[in-house]
């Protein structure tokens, strides 16, 4: 790739030509993809209209730069390596050949299903190499995918389904999540009660589960796909077509679509791919995360494909059969660059060091974590134990929104400073104002983080909802990109995220919105209405605590809890469970009837005085009976 940055003083360079001729500057990145047309300009638009777009005018095909492009020279190199959940099973590998043709084959079958240019096809697998797959074969005939994580309920797939109108659902039969079976296509099933868009599901068979098949709608990918032709012809796309949809949660209850175009995600994954994780010809890369999360877009699927870099893909969890398996995946597979997840960092640190004590661990180069703050703690700990401290680490900080990487250390280029993001990527000019909407210049202050300037792997709408695109990231800072977090700037320019200033909580690095769980938690018959907050978690970063406001003050508060946690995992996921539900008899308001989620904050932080400005507050008697409550009956959550 073209644009390769090695020093300290090339960032520097690099970095301000970004700025100053940032036209010249991606261009000369994208001069290194696959065209089958040069774009006629490389930016137009803005934040002022929130109509920015890159490389209008080219045309390409994704797939033809991860897949086809390689096969001159890589075609025998692994591309990817697939390690099951049970260790006693076997796992897989495919050559960059060999998942060409796989994907070429699947494209064939969407084909052959009626999919085309345009539709959207929702895919709901495990971690299995034909989820990888599936979205490549997506993209090569132009389908939309929106992959929904495997650990969604029925109803968020339902939900995720009707909103994109996706024509096509493609899933399997089930699977271990560790010794736990996921009934997936049962799942499915029950999803697709209510969604009419649908007209085929395509069943891939990972597991011997019995399920149900709906004649003329529902048929096996293995049965199909054997028949399909190993060579596709791929479409041509415009550089600002329809790549993806993601879902992801915001401060109101629907869960919104990020949708994100060809040409601009593409030169943004494959640059920030490269540059941050320093990426070396051979290398084995895993990152731990499901391919549902954006995580898993950029950086499990584009990024390194992209790079012709090798992939693991891990179908289980971190602690099946025990807490050594991910070191003996390392071992096994002599992996060299590690990209995982504070809260993984901190339950493997709270499981103690005895589970690494036999792990070489010695083909690490490098480590990387994304998805929340990573405490000091946690960053020694893993620097120590897991790198020996022989491995640089990158902290990357980015969003659905975002595409990619935004603001990270290079590796082994720039500095990096425990728990601090480090400097911004070419291209990103961070921003951080006050809550007046002042900018802040000066180091040290924490303020809201927004980005000045649009970058190519910048999510262009949410789907079907331009609006909403526009009311939540354009309209708090009038010109400028809000991120939804709180930062602050050293002196050296480092940037350290604090966490969401917004609605969202982040459990497990999971983004879970307060409206969707009230949402889910307010179908209780006995509750009348609710309110989520988030308190700190020594593991997961963040946990769930739900107040609730019951119908009667009779409730067998131990009995609701667990309908209340049963009821959200039902409706959201697992990873949605609040850690604790507390009964009151009413919760903090706003004059104007809004839930005053700060104050219960809090509370349950055990501040009962500087509540903050409470002059708005309808009910103070609410808050003092509350702080009573909590200091008879304590927080269990930790
Ligand atoms: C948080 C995940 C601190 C942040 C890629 C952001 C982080 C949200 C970091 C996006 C980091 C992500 N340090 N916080 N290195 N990386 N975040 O959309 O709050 O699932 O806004 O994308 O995760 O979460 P999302």
């Amino acid at each position: 790739m073209a644009l390769r940055i090695t020093s300290l003083r090339e960032y520097d360079q690099q970095y301000q030509r970004s700025i100053e001729e940032p036209e010249a500057f991606w261009s000369e990145v994208a001069s290194d993809f696959h065209w089958q047309q040069k774009w006629d300009r490389v930016f137009s638009g803005g934040f002022e209209h929130v109509d920015f777009k890159w490389f209008e005018g080219a045309r390409l095909n994704i797939t033809e730069n991860c897949l086809d492009r390689h096969l001159k020279s890589h075609a025998s190199r692994t591309a990817l390596i697939w390690e099951p959940n049970d260790p006693k099973e076997n796992g897989r590998t495919l050559t960059y050949r060999q998942l060409y043709e796989e994907v070429c084959r699947c494209s064939n079958l969407l084909r052959l299903l009626g999919i085309g240019k345009g539709d959207t096809v929702c895919i709901y697998l495990p971690m299995i190499p034909e989820l990888v797959v599936s979205v490549l074969a997506c993209a090569r005939i132009g389908a939309v995918h929106s992959v929904v994580f495997g650990g969604f309920s029925a109803g968020s797939l339902a939900d995720r389904i009707r909103d994109s109108q996706a024509k096509l659902l493609i899933t399997a039969d089930g699977y271990y999540r560790g010794s736990k079976p996921v009934n997936l296509k049962s799942m499915a099933d029950e999803a697709l009660r209510n969604c009419p868009s649908v007209k085929h599901v395509l069943v891939v068979n990972r597991s011997q589960f019995p399920i149900s098949i709906v004649p003329g709608r529902d048929s096996y990918w293995d049965q199909l796909i054997a028949k399909c032709s190993p060579n596709c012809e791929p479409e041509s796309m415009e550089a600002e077509d329809p790549l993806f949809i993601l879902y992801t949660s915001g401060s109101t209850g629907k869960p919104k679509g990020l949708l994100h175009t060809t040409a601009g995600y593409m030169v943004y994954a494959g640059f920030t791919f490269l540059n941050v994780f320093q990426y070396r010809e051979n290398e084995i890369f895993w990152c731990t995360a499901d391919v549902g999360w954006i995580t898993g877009h950029t950086y499990v699927v584009y990024g390194p494909l992209l790079n012709a870099a090798t992939i693991l893909i891990y179908e289980g969890v971190p602690h099946h059969p025990s807490w050594s398996r991910w070191w003996d995946i390392i071992d096994k597979y002599r992996v060299n660059i590690f990209y995982t997840a504070p809260t993984a960092i901190r339950s493997f640190e709270a499981q103690g060091d005895q589970h690494l004590a036999h792990a070489n661990l010695s083909s690490l180069r490098l480590l990387g974590s994304v998805g929340e703050p990573i405490n000091e703690e946690a960053w020694h700990w893993f620097f120590q134990k897991v790198g020996k401290g022989n491995c640089p680490i990158v902290d990357t900080w980015w969003q659905t929104e975002t595409g990619g990487i935004a603001i990270s250390t290079l590796a082994g280029i720039t500095p990096q400073k425990p728990a601090h993001a480090g400097w911004p990527l070419p291209g990103i000019v961070p921003v951080l104002f006050d809550d007046n909407g002042r900018m802040i210049t000066q180091a040290g202050v924490e303020g809201n983080l927004c980005l000045a300037r649009s970058w190519p792997g910048q999510a262009r709408t949410i789907y079907g909802d331009h609006q909403r695109f526009i009311q939540t990231y354009f309209s708090r800072f009038p010109g400028y990109y809000f991120t939804g977090d709180g930062c602050r700037r050293t002196e050296q320019g480092f940037y350290r995220i604090t966490g969401r200033v917004d609605d969202v909580i982040k459990v497990s690095g999971h983004r879970l919105g307060t409206a969707e769980l009230e949402n889910a938690i307010n179908q209780h018959p006995e509750v009348v209405e609710s309110a989520v907050v988030n308190i700190p978690h020594a593991v997961t970063g963040e946990a769930i605590v739900a107040f609730v406001v019951t119908r009667s003050l009779e409730v067998d508060v131990q009995r609701l809890e667990q309908e209340v946690i049963d009821l959200v995992t039902r409706s959201i996921g697992p990873i949605a469970k609040p850690k604790q539900v507390i009964v009151v008899t009413g919760l903090p308001k706003t004059r104007s009837g809004k839930i005053m989620r700060r104050i219960l904050r809090k509370l349950l932080q055990g501040e009962t005085s500087n509540l903050g400005d409470s002059s708005t507050l309808l009910n103070p008697e609410i808050v003092t009976e509350i702080a009573e409550q909590l200091e008879q009956n304590p927080v269990r959550v930790n």
